[in-house]
């Protein structure tokens, strides 16, 4: 870590450069987001090399068509929506490790959460998010470098964006509910015009409470959710195999784990990895093996996590 780096996990929660192996393992976890995954990608090579743009425009049609022009006027924001536990920050903690990786580029996140940092006062969210925009676009700026290469590019993340809406709603359309929102808008705007090597990416529990004018400039708004039988059981068999459980016995995990005795929903991709296994690995220890039972009275002590709409509905 150099002196600068230090200067700046000051505003934010972390500052990480890829390609790292750690972000990597990760990211290659990440069970069910395939799609997400490859557009992501996608997206992020379009926004980090424009002239790749320009190369399939010239190869296909032999001039600049006015589809490149469209995409490169695309604010470069992501929203990744959806239930707790699903994998937002997970995703957007590591995907600029494979762009990294992908692009030859190296990759810098800085990530934000308003939940930790800018709880309560929305002065101090606002100014929070001014100075990070403002971070950030002086980094994009050298990394966009000289004369046309880039050389490396940046992820922003902006987590537990629901915080914004929150204080919004408790400041009941308040003068000064708006400013954070604006702080938000200005800074995607500056980015998107600067035409910077920067992504953004928001995360949030409640796609709706979103505000209109941010929601509306996303590139693009990713819905994350619940895991279903197959990807329940892409992240639990692996574990219990290695511990000698049969595959009838991990089907009925599988099934355990989805919505049934009445609920409507199943386990979440945390309930499994941060509750279930755990609870099972702590049952056990230090005097059994992993068992069966052990697994089933765990699931029985560890009901899945509700949806956050309803736990949050008052
Ligand atoms: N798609 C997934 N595949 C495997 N594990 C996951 C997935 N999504 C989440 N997890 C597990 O749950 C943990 C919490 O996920 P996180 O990304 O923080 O959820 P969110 O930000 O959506 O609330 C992750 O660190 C990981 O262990
Ligand atoms: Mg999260």
């Amino acid at each position: 870590m150099n002196d600068s780096t230090e200067e700046r996990v000051g505003i934010f929660e972390e500052v990480k450069e890829f390609p790292d192996p750690s972000a990597a393992r990760r990211f290659a976890g990440l069970v069910g987001l395939d799609e997400k995954k490859e557009r992501l990608l996608k997206e992020a090579r379009l926004l980090l090399d424009p002239d790749s743009l320009t190369h399939w425009s010239e190869q296909f049609y032999h001039k600049k068509t006015k589809i490149i022009k469209l995409f490169e006027d695309r604010p470069p924001l992501f929203i990744f929506a959806g239930d707790v536990g699903t994998g937002k920050t997970a995703l957007a903690e590591t995907f600029g490790d494979a762009v990294a990786r992908e692009t030859g580029l190296s990759m810098t996140l800085y990530a934000l959460s308003l939940n930790a940092r800018g709880k309560g006062a929305v002065g101090e969210m606002t100014s929070l998010l001014s100075m990070a925009f403002t971070e950030v676009r002086q980094a994009a700026s050298r990394a966009s470098g000289r004369g046309g290469k880039r050389t490396s590019g940046i992820v922003l993340l902006v987590d537990e964006a629901d915080a914004l809406a929150q204080s919004r709603e408790l400041a009941q359309m308040h003068h000064e509910d708006r400013a954070g929102v604006n702080a938000l808008i200005r800074g995607v705007d500056d980015l998107a015009t600067g035409n910077l090597p920067a992504i953004i990416v928001m995360c949030t529990n409640r796609l709706e409470a979103l505000d209109p004018a941010i929601r509306r400039r996303a590139a693009a708004t990713f819905i994350f959710e619940r895991p279903n039988e197959d990807q329940r059981r892409a992240v639990v068999k692996p574990v219990l195999e290695e511990l000698g459980f049969t595959s009838h016995q991990i089907e009925s995990i599988v099934t355990a784990t989805g919505a049934c005795q009445g609920r409507s929903y199943g386990y979440t991709y945390s309930d499994l990895t941060q509750r279930f296994l755990p609870g099972l690995f702590l049952a056990a220890y230090p005097a059994r093996k992993a068992s069966y039972d052990l697994a089933k009275k765990v699931i029985e002590e560890h009901p899945p996590t509700p949806p956050f709409q309803e736990a949050s509905s008052d």
